[in-house]
């Protein structure tokens, strides 16, 4: 498994993470976001949503009360959050499967809700630090995330020093 943990200083440095992130997806991508309340699960997946050029004024929010949100970007984003899901049936329902397997971009906040609902993508865990830091911890098992995630790695380096 390739893991690599960083942190970040602010808001907006964990959505400029999303952002590089959302720039390198391609279709199929599943993100599996893993972190308590307040953890910075939505802000890195308003950046998800910029680095995959979903406009601005499609403000992304937490999906708390309708489980899924959809965003038209350069692919479509599917933003779940499985706080509020009453029982996995109820994701079933809904097409999860279709939409893991579809063309668009699927991501999922508290994903380790239901320990019989075996998910695969790659694994972001947010915990808190200091008051505006998070350690962030990305997890890749095999490929193809394992690829992206040192694309990531790279992306961020190079773009370290401008915010
Ligand atoms: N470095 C940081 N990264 C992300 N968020 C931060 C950071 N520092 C402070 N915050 C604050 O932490 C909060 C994160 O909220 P957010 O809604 O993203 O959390 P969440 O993990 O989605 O929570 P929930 O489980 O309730 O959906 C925001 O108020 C944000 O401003
Ligand atoms: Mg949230």
């Amino acid at each position: 498994m390739h893991t690599w943990t960083l942190e970040t200083t602010s808001p907006e440095r964990t959505r400029e993470l999303g952002e590089v992130l959302g720039r390198l997806l391609g279709p199929s991508s599943v993100v599996l976001l893993h972190g308590e309340l307040g953890a910075g699960k939505t802000c890195f997946t308003q950046g998800l949503a910029r680095g995959l050029e979903v406009a601005e004024d499609e403000p992304v929010t937490s999906p708390s009360y309708t489980l899924m949100n959809p965003y038209a970007g350069r692919l479509p984003l599917y933003h779940f959050d499985l706080y509020r899901l009453v029982s996995v049936e109820d994701l079933v329902d809904l097409g999860f499967e279709d939409y893991l397997h579809g063309a668009g971009v699927t991501v999922v906040e508290w994903a380790d809700r239901f320990p019989e609902l075996v998910l695969e993508g790659l694994r972001v865990r947010l915990e808190h630090g200091t008051e505006n830091s998070r350690r962030i911890t990305l997890e890749a098992d095999g490929e193809p995330d394992g690829q992206l995630l040192d694309s990531l790695r790279r992306d961020w380096a190079i773009g370290g020093d401008e915010a």
